[in-house]
């Protein structure tokens, strides 16, 4: 198995493939207002195996596209859509976040929970907004320093994996710069990190290893999981993902 083949044999069984909470979407869609709305038109961008796809079609009258370049997440998905009776509100999509095949103003609003940094947050909600309505709503959840200031090993860390992590001001800045206005926003809770997402990942590596045959290559990325997992337990108080919900402005 090559690197991508064995980050989806490690993650595919996972509710979640990224940090999250289905409490935490359901915040989101309060403050973005999508709650009252009828008829809406969604894209959840880099949406994995669903868990806010799935959250998306049962809170909202909408109905939701499911975007992910691995067809075995939008797999997962078909079947836990089919169970939760909400497959007729889910269209999975199978293609690049980079290459989106939609029309100008298609979309009333785009979702995209701890997906957008693959192609970088700036360069993301730039290139989504034209899929958009005017007033529609962005909404999405992004690596974000919490302080000013913070620990070297963690600067050197973040930096080096995602050299746009930034704090929620810039980030804000970047929103406004790019024809949004900001409506909302929060910081991701420990227990998204920890119990939906760390501490079943950990409960995996014993049988992705197995499966594996202990690989150095599948050895070496349950060793970089763990490291990232140790630096988050160390700190937490100073690295999350922000949630950003925002309207595109008419006018640019
Ligand atoms: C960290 S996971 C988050 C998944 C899901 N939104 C969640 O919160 O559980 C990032 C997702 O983005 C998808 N992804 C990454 N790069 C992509 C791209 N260029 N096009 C489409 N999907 C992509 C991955 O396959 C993965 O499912």
């Amino acid at each position: 198995m090559d690197g991508l083949e064995l980050l989806v044999d490690l993650h595919r069984s996972a509710r979640r493939q990224g940090p999250g909470g289905d409490d935490e979407t359901r915040l989101a869609i309060r403050l973005s207002g999508l709650g009252d709305a009828s008829d809406v038109r969604i894209a959840d961008i880099g949406c994995g195996s669903g868990a806010s796809t799935l959250v998306l079609a049962s809170e909202i009258d909408a109905i939701v596209t499911a975007v992910d370049f691995v067809p075995g997440f939008l797999a997962e998905l078909e079947t836990a859509s089919e169970h939760a009776g909400l497959r007729d509100r889910i269209r999975p999509l199978n293609t690049s976040m980079e290459a989106l095949p939609f029309q100008d103003g298609q979309f009333d609003a785009i979702w995209s929970e701890g997906a957008i940094y693959s192609m970088g947050f700036a360069n993301g909600v730039r290139s989504w907004r034209r899929f958009l309505r005017p007033g529609g709503i962005l909404a999405v959840s992004e690596l974000t320093w919490l302080t000013n200031d913070r620990p070297p090993d963690l600067q050197d860390h973040w930096t080096r994996e995602y050299p746009e992590v930034d704090t929620a001001a810039r980030k804000l800045d970047v929103l406004e710069e790019s024809g949004y206005a900001p409506i909302g926003y929060f910081v991701l809770p420990k227990h998204c990190w920890m119990d939906n997402y760390y501490t079943p990942m950990r409960g995996r590596f014993r049988a992705f290893l197995d499966r594996n045959g202990n690989s150095a290559e599948a050895v070496a990325l349950v060793e970089t999981e763990e490291a990232e997992i140790s630096l988050y337990e160390r700190y937490s108080e100073y690295i999350s993902y922000g949630f950003y919900i925002a309207r595109r402005t008419s006018t640019l």
